[in-house]
């Protein structure tokens, strides 16, 4: 495995690895949510690269980007336990060169959910991942479910903009409890960690009653809401029945629905989500 920070190095490795090549884009801290993605870069593709970088611009004024777990060392052991052949660890100076004023953005799927809640955060994740793409030209990358409104723009930027490449979305993986894995979850001191598990326990509750014949989109919102309400420790930002496609809030009965949420546990910001109904 080669790990490589400037530009030229980056360039040079790659053009020496056997096509197609998946890209894994991560920010690093990595855990089995992470290492699910590799390995099934891994089993499609001749090659696999992963990029390791704390990206400033996704993160608001007011959110952690410096306190973001970091550990590079181990990232790195277990990358290379996984049979990756390339790392890019660029540095900030690399992706974002003095005077920077280029981005990319991806317009009415960024209004909703994560994206109105944390403004500028896909400016920041589609630049970057648009810099990437271009770095490594991949023929393939790999995205979690767990992110899903951000599978949803990237993959909508890659077409919009005609990268010639693939995007593949892959499903969350959870804790033994239900927690959706996250590097976040660092920051939960056990008593938190336990209040956690009501996401997934709201999220199966709504998959449930749907499951039942339950259809209208507010009385899944209310199902979501109400397992939230009985844990103290959480304070959910926003409870969500969303079009799987256009991310547009549904009412009434709905065939398909992304359910998702934003949730404070104490001090840190969880999201999780299910998509019901036929994936068509
Ligand atoms: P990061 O949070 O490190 O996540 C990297 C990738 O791993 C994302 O595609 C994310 O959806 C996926 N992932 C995280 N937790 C997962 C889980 N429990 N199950 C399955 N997949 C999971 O997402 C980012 O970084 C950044 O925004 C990035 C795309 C790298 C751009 O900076």
């Amino acid at each position: 495995m080669k790990t490589v920070t400037t530009l030229e190095d980056l360039r040079r490795a790659r053009a020496a690895l056997p096509d197609p090549l998946g890209l894994v884009p991560t920010m690093g801290f990595l855990h089995e949510g992470h290492l699910s993605l590799v390995r099934r870069a891994r089993a499609d593709c001749a090659s696999v690269g992963v990029s390791i970088f704390v990206n400033p611009t996704q993160f608001g004024p007011q959110e952690d980007l410096d306190s973001y777990p970091r550990d590079l060392e181990r990232d790195l052991a277990l990358l290379r336990d996984e049979g990756v052949d390339l790392v890019w660890t660029p540095t900030p100076e690399i992706m974002y060169p003095p005077g920077f004023q280029t981005w990319v953005t991806v317009e009415e799927l960024t209004r909703p959910l994560e994206g109105a809640r944390r403004p500028g955060h896909f400016r920041g994740v589609t630049t970057v991942v648009a810099k990437l793409l271009n770095a490594f030209q991949p023929q393939q990358a790999y995205f979690g479910q767990k992110d899903a409104q951000q599978a949803i723009v990237i993959r909508r930027m890659v077409r919009d903009l005609n990268f010639p490449l693939q995007v593949v979305v892959c499903p969350i993986v959870r804790e033994p409890d239900g927690l959706a894995m996250s590097s976040r979850n660092a920051y939960l001191n056990p008593e938190e960690r336990r209040a956690a598990t009501v996401l997934h326990r709201a999220l199966t509750a709504a998959e449930q009653a749907f499951r039942a014949g339950t259809r209208e989109a507010e009385a899944l919102r209310r199902i979501m809401s109400q397992v939230l309400a009985e844990e103290p420790l959480a304070r959910p930002q926003y409870v969500s029945a969303a079009d799987p496609e256009t991310l547009e809030e549904l009412q009434g009965p709905v065939e398909r629905a992304l359910l998702s949420m934003a949730v404070y546990v104490g001090e840190t910001r969880l999201i999780d989500n299910v998509v019901v109904g036929d994936r068509g």
